[in-house]
């Protein structure tokens, strides 16, 4: 199949292309677009054979549930079974954005959606593209994010064609992402509420807009020592990965990890962040902004570029353990091979 790339302005997007678009995910078609985090590929999710062929293109395991975009919070309402009131403040303050919701599922969503199970994802991104997408095709959208499985998320039209040219419809290239990182995951099916995947809203601006805490643990650990199913599929301790292999250091142990690399002649990539040392000759370096936005913002860009590469070893210096890092250090560590 070939697939149609069409650019699109990523604040005023062409109406022929959305029409376009539109038509191809109502025939049933998957479209990758744009979101504010990262690039998602979408199917009309009412529609069982459609999702399934998401799954196919990405070479997804049928176990892990997709997340259902919709235009707007009454949308949303029409894809779940409940709206406590937890999901009614959430979505008062923090869509559009990147902040998705699991709750119960309605009939409605295909099983194949949720992975067979009873509770549905559902967000309502800010892209104007995605926003203006939604309503051209007047579905909700299942979309998980534009890579094969287990590899790096796009946000960026040329990481979608990297994995997915030819096995997709169309590719609304709406240019770079601005988050660049994948939405916050919270289940309001758990009481309390219970954080599935960190991302750009924090813990602390959650609870702040619940007025009541938030449960937070680490999946990746209880995953692994847990033979209880995972509460999110997609949180398997390996995942969004580059394939050369990347290990992480805590800040100040760089010199000698990669004074140790460098002895073994390898071709070494160093990501590391403002102010966090000199790089020592014959080392491929990245320098990340130091905030977490902006940070995030770049990471899966320079990783795809450094993935390209072809070095032996990407380095990479870990961020602050604390709370405004939680999300970049979680896709950090699922990245790493070690
Ligand atoms: O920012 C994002 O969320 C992007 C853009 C495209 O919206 N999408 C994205 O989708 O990252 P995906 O499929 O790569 O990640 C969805 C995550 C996975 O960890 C999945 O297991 C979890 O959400 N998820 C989806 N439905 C769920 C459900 N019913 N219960 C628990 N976790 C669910
Ligand atoms: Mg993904």
């Amino acid at each position: 199949m070939k697939t149609d790339v069409v650019a699109v302005d990523p604040a005023v997007p062409n109406a022929e292309a959305l029409a376009e678009a539109a038509r191809v995910l109502r025939g049933g078609g998957l479209v990758a677009f744009p979101t504010e985090t990262v690039y998602g590929l979408g199917a009309n999710a009412l529609d069982a054979s459609a999702v399934a062929r998401i799954f196919a293109a990405k070479g997804r395991p049928a176990t892990n549930p997709l997340i259902v975009h919709v235009s707007n919070a009454g949308e949303a309402r029409n894809v779940v079974a409940d709206w406590p009131a937890s999901a009614a403040l959430l979505a008062e303050h923090f869509w559009p954005g990147p902040l998705t919701l699991v709750l119960p599922k309605r009939d409605t969503v295909p099983d194949v959606v949720t992975a067979g199970g009873p509770t549905v994802a559902v967000r309502v991104p800010a892209h104007p593209v995605a926003q203006a997408l939604l309503r051209a095709a007047d579905l909700p959208i299942a979309a998980p994010s534009a890579n094969r499985s287990t590899e790096l998320s796009p946000t960026r039209a040329e990481h979608v064609l990297h994995g997915l040219g030819g096995r997709i419809e169309m590719l609304l290239d709406g240019g770079p992402t601005s988050g660049g990182i994948e939405s916050t995951v919270l289940d309001l099916t758990a009481t309390p509420p219970r954080l599935l995947r960190p991302g750009p809203i924090g813990v602390a601006e959650l609870e702040a807009a619940l007025g009541s805490l938030i449960r937070v643990r680490s999946l990746t650990v209880a995953a692994q020592n847990s033979p209880q199913p995972l509460p999110s599929p997609g949180m398997m301790p390996r995942h969004y990965a580059p394939r050369t292999p990347l290990e992480c250091v805590e800040a100040g142990k760089e010199p000698e990890r990669l004074a140790l690399l460098l002895s073994e002649k390898r071709r070494i990539g160093w990501v590391t962040f403002a102010d966090s040392g000199v790089a020592p000759p014959g080392v491929l370096v990245r320098v990340l902004p130091s905030d977490p936005a902006g940070y995030a913002a770049q990471l899966y860009a320079v990783l795809h570029e450094l993935d390209a590469a072809r070095l032996d070893c990407i380095l990479v210096t870990m961020p602050p353990d604390t709370d405004d890092w939680l999300a970049v250090r979680d896709r950090l560590r699922r990245a790493s091979h070690s």
